[in-house]
């Protein structure tokens, strides 16, 4: 239970409206909480906040029951970036369904090959090999599995609320929370504290397999890398044999205005690991972009079934995933994002907050928790929906979609701007 959650209430959505398929909105929820989370039910009833997620298009989401229509401007951080059911990508799969469906994860595959080509070309091949998953989490196992394979070393070290997963050797490099419920952690992981050179130098040793971070660390409130940062964890790793992965499952494909997160910082990291927008929201698909190195453990003659995963890469998702790449790399796409983002910039600027921002990747910064919880409150009350970072929630998380037009720009900025009225 969070405290901060206790004290204010979000608008009641969802109360007796008409059903989808239940007989009303409490059959729904008698249901949910009897059969898939009673207590994830009662902290949104806490809340005040019971969205169900009804007709969804575009920029925006609906209730199922009460109707309210918001500009989804959370994007389940960045699932959504080319919008609700784009048609670009539902209209691939749906002509896909019925001639494909996940392939054979062991066979040679012209949908998976097409897409790792596409993906390792957005990095002028400097990764040319990808490891398809299902989630994010498991690209993040993908990556660290590699690293450990290719240095024969098991120190990972991670940053102090950073967010990989909630998986195996994810969730071994992230929070506490999420995995003292569940014994011992496993042996070998390390956390230091984001854009604290000083601390990663210390920690990084002859031992280290690899640096596992965020191009920009979403949960933690997206604090801004500082100039230089990357540069220098990445000489760390070079001087101590040490690989560096960089966790672009919230970045990625265009969010920040490049292909990348990290491809502002001019480093080239040994792993990108992408996931959430990747097939648009329309099929889990997650990929590890590895060098060559990184990823003959994972393919060794010895044994090149060492790393499998049945869904990994299932070809409806490849489909999908095309689509997405298909749209993102259109030329003027990424420059769109730029000057959205400078558009939001400029509109901001009077607003009572702090922004942080990388592209379309923006984080509203307020003086307290409770002042953040009051600016969602209005913001919501303005058709808009966003949410507090995890572990820094004085940040609202704002990723608006990147396909908004210049008219649905000013019609966001006019109601983020009402909001603070
Ligand atoms: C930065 C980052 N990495 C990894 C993950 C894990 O992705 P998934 O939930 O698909 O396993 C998330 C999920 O929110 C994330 O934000």
């Amino acid at each position: 239970m969070v405290p901060w959650l206790l004290t204010r209430r979000l608008p009641l959505m969802s109360q007796n409206a008409p059903p989808t398929s239940f007989e009303s909105f409490d059959d729904l929820v008698d249901a949910f909480r009897k059969h898939v989370a009673p207590n994830k039910l009662a902290y949104y009833q806490r809340m005040g906040l019971q969205i169900v997620m009804g007709k969804r298009e575009g920029i925006w989401f609906e209730d199922a029951y009460t109707k309210l229509r918001l500009i989804n401007c959370h994007c389940n951080g960045g699932v959504f970036s080319l919008g609700h059911c784009n048609p670009r990508v539902t209209g691939a799969v749906a002509a896909a369904l019925g001639k494909l469906d996940i392939g054979n994860h062991h066979f040679v595959s012209a949908q998976r090959t097409q897409l790792a080509s596409r993906l390792s070309a957005t990095l002028d091949d400097a990764l040319p090999r990808v490891v398809f998953g299902v989630s994010g989490g498991e690209a993040v196992d993908v990556a660290l599995k590699a690293a450990r394979g290719a240095t024969g070393r098991t120190k990972i070290i991670s940053v102090d609320g950073g967010f990989h997963g909630h998986t195996g050797l994810a969730l071994a490099a992230g929070d506490a929370q999420f995995r003292d419920p569940f014994g011992p952690n496993l042996p070998g992981f390390v956390q230091v504290p984001f854009n604290d050179t000083g601390a990663m130098e210390a920690a990084i040793d002859d031992e280290t397999a690899a640096v596992i971070l965020e191009a920009i660390p979403a949960t933690l409130g997206m604090p801004i890398p500082e100039p230089g940062y990357f540069a220098a964890i990445r000489k760390l790793c070079d001087d101590r044999g040490a690989r560096l992965l960089v966790d672009e499952v919230q970045t990625g494909l265009g969010r920040t205005g490049r292909w990348w997160g990290v491809q502002h910082e001019e480093v080239i990291p040994d792993a990108i690991i992408s996931g959430k927008g990747l097939s648009g929201g329309i099929y889990p698909i997650s990929a590890t972009l590895l060098t060559r190195e990184m990823h003959e453990v994972l393919d060794s003659e010895a044994n090149p079934f060492v790393h499998i995963s049945t869904y990994g890469g299932a070809e409806l998702g490849c489909v999908a995933a095309q689509a997405v790449l298909d749209i993102v790399g259109e030329p003027g796409f990424l420059e769109h994002v730029e000057a959205l983002s400078e558009r939001f910039a400029a509109a901001f600027e009077p607003l009572p907050f702090e922004l942080r921002r990388r592209g379309m990747f923006m984080g509203l910064r307020f003086g307290s928790e409770a002042e953040a919880l009051g600016a969602l409150l209005r913001i919501m009350q303005q058709g808009v929906f966003c949410f507090p970072a995890g572990n820094d929630r004085s940040v609202l998380q704002f990723l608006p979609p990147l396909i908004l037009s210049d008219d649905e720009a000013g019609d966001l900025i006019d109601r983020m701007t009402k909001a603070f009225a």
